[in-house]
C-alpha cells in the first residue's frame, strides 16, 4: 500500500498529539511531535540559563544551537517516540507550565526554525508519516497528501489542558491555564517567521464538541481517502 505524509496543524491544546500518535499507530507510520522539539530548545535555553523569568538572550541561545541534539526513540511500552534532548529522556520535564509559558517566544526565532524545520524534512523523506505542529502543511511539509487544521474555543482548550496539568502543577489555576493558551495563539499566529494559518487544501476540524472518538474516526476516515487517491 503507498505511503503519504499526513500534516496536521492547529491551535495549542486541541488535541493534535493525541490524536496524531493513534493514527500513526493504526496506520503503522511513524510520529512527530515537532511541538516537543520547540519545547525541547526552550527546556535547553532554561538550563544554560538564556532564559530567566524576565530575559531573554536569543543571540546567546542561537550562537549554542550547535550543542542541541533532539532525536525520538520509540518506546514500546507508551506506544510512541519520545523525545530526547542531547541524549536525556525530556518527555515529562518539557511539558510543564514553566516551558508551556516560553516556549512560543522560542518558536519566534528564525534560526531556531530553520534548524528544526530541516530535522523534520528529514523524518519525511520516505512518506508514511504523520506530523504535527504549526506550520507542517504550510513549511515543512507543503506537498502532503493530506492536511488537517484543528481548532476548538479557547475556554475548552484551556479545560484539557487544565485538567491535564492539575496532576503535575496542582496549583495551577484555570485562568492561569487560559490565559497561557490565549497568549500562545496569539503569538504562533501573529509571529513573521511562519505564523500558524490554515494550509491551502487543509480539511478544519473544529472538535469543540466531537468526542475522541469521532475525532478519530473522521481522520482515520480522511487518511484512507487519501490513501487510496495515490
Ligand atoms: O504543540 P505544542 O503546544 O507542544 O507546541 C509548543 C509551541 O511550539 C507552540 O506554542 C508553538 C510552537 N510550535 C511551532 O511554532 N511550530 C511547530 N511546528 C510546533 C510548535
Amino acid at each position: 500500500m503507498k505511503k503519504i505524509t499526513i500534516a496536521i496543524d492547529g491551535h495549542s491544546s486541541t488535541g493534535k498529539s493525541t490524536l496524531a500518535k493513534q493514527l500513526a499507530k493504526t496506520l503503522n507510520y511513524i510520529y512527530i511531535d515537532t511541538g516537543a522539539m520547540y519545547r525541547a530548545v526552550t527546556l535547553f535555553a532554561m538550563q544554560q540559563g538564556f532564559i530567566t523569568s524576565d530575559t531573554f538572550d536569543a543571540d546567546q541561545l542561537v550562537a549554542n544551537l550547535n550543542h542541541v541534539f533532539l532525536s525520538f526513540k520509540f518506546n514500546e511500552d507508551l506506544g510512541f517516540a519520545e523525545i530526547y534532548l542531547n541524549d536525556e529522556n525530556v518527555e515529562d520535564k518539557i511539558r510543564s507550565i514553566e516551558v508551556s509559558n516560553f516556549v512560543s517566544k522560542i518558536a519566534e526565532v528564525s534560526a531556531i526554525r530553520t534548524k528544526l524545520v530541516q530535522q523534520q524534512k528529514k523524518y519525511g523523506i520516505d512518506k508514511g508519516v504523520v506530523m504535527d505542529g504549526r506550520d507542517i502543511g504550510t513549511v515543512v511539509f507543503p506537498d502532503a497528501e493530506l492536511k488537517i487544521f484543528m481548532t476548538a474555543s479557547a475556554e475548552i482548550r484551556a479545560e484539557r489542558r487544565y485538567l491535564e496539568l492539575q496532576e503535575k502543577s496542582p496549583n495551577i489555576t484555570f485562568d492561569e491555564v487560559l490565559k497561557n493558551v490565549v497568549e500562545r495563539d496569539k503569538i504562533d499566529s501573529t509571529r513573521e517567521d511562519s505564523p500558524l494559518i490554515v494550509a491551502e487544501n487543509a480539511v478544519m476540524i473544529d472538535n469543540s464538541n466531537l468526542t475522541k472518538e469521532e475525532q478519530f474516526n473522521l481522520i482515520l476516515d480522511l487518511a484512507h481517502k487519501a490513501i487510496n487517491a495515490v
